[in-house]
């Protein structure tokens, strides 16, 4: 439909991607052959038939499996840059990317090959398609802070290639509190603080990511619509919430995306935005998801171009490069 055209059109930053979960069945299958690695799926299509899941969890098992097929600086490359070659086909002008180096340097993998891969995906991308990105580094918080620490210890070398760091992996159970110290001796490094909170876990651990974290943007945040002071809170402080509608109906944090919050966060004065999360494993890239939304018709024109607009206001760009996009 012409909104369908309207909406791709736009130029847009996203703000939610994990590059590990945008590693496409066929790429996996590639990368596991040119490394020399078994993987336990016989066809792409059994592969993708295993991509059906009722929470968070069932998704990051797999999403961990998969991403043994990534050991060498050229496969980071070849990941980040098949991702921005997609991205660009859909008006994204400028990424925000997150990585996991937890999920490899566990396996050996050492954190520089990471870095290195990643960056010159980065450059490439930005030569091929003007796309700019920039890197936020993710704890896993089902790990303890210690891991976190001697992470963050690993990225001291490379504080100046990084935006952010940010907070991912299973949200239940383990709530920003456990992070906080972590978090604090990020921001003393200069870098930014993001977190998921409130995919699948209470508006208190919202309420945490901000007070505990000091967090610059909020990744998701569905579950602060259940409490109306911290909506209040949110909308005040001008927080940016990086939202995922296929990824909220993939993971049953949303029934129908007839009734996903975004009218809601729109309608409560929320700077809200739209991302893909995971689109390897969530059946679509930004544009997915916006079209997904227009086809509620719960979403107007001039809602698009506030969702689009919102995503650099809420970018780590500097004021004059947001500027030169909105
Ligand atoms: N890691 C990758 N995608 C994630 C998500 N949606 N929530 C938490 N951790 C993740
Ligand atoms: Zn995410």
């Amino acid at each position: 439909t012409d909104l369908d055209t309207f909406v791709a059109g736009l130029p847009k930053a996203e703000l939610h991607l994990h590059i590990e979960g945008s590693l496409e069945p066929e790429q996996m299958f590639a990368l596991a052959q040119r490394n020399g690695i078994a993987i336990p799926f016989g066809t792409v299509e059994e592969l993708r038939a295993a991509y059906s899941f009722s929470r968070l969890q069932d998704f990051l098992d797999i999403y961990y499996q998969g991403a043994d097929v990534l050991r060498a600086e050229d496969d980071f490359r070849d990941l980040a840059l098949a991702y921005f070659d997609r991205a660009a086909a859909d008006n994204v002008r400028h990424a925000e990317i997150f990585f996991d180096p937890q999920t490899h340097t566990d396996r050996g993998v050492p954190f520089d090959v990471v870095m290195r891969g990643l960056l010159a995906g980065m450059a490439e991308a930005e030569g091929r398609h003007g796309l700019t990105s920039k890197l936020i580094l993710c704890f896993l918080r089902h790990l303890d802070e210690d891991a976190a620490f001697a992470t963050l210890k690993m990225a001291e070398p490379w504080v100046d290639r990084l935006a952010a760091v940010g907070l991912d992996s299973s949200e239940v159970g383990h709530p920003p509190e456990k992070f906080a110290r972590v978090f604090e001796r990020a921001g003393a490094m200069g870098l930014k603080r993001v977190a998921h909170a409130g995919e699948e876990g209470p508006p208190d651990y919202v309420r945490q990511a901000l007070d505990l974290l000091h967090i610059d943007r909020l990744d998701h945040g569905n579950r602060a619509l259940e409490d109306a002071a911290l909506v209040a809170r949110l909308a005040r402080e001008k927080m940016t919430l990086t939202v995922c509608p296929l990824s909220n109906l993939k993971l049953c944090v949303v029934d129908h995306l007839d009734t996903h919050p975004m009218r809601a966060m729109l309608d409560a004065g929320l700077r809200a935005t739209v991302n893909s999360d995971d689109p390897a494993y969530f059946g679509g890239y930004v544009n997915d998801n916006f079209r997904a939304l227009a086809a509620t018709g719960r979403l107007s024109r001039a809602d698009f171009v506030t969702l689009a607009k919102n995503s650099f206001l809420g970018s780590f760009l500097d004021d004059a490069t947001i500027a030169r996009h909105v």
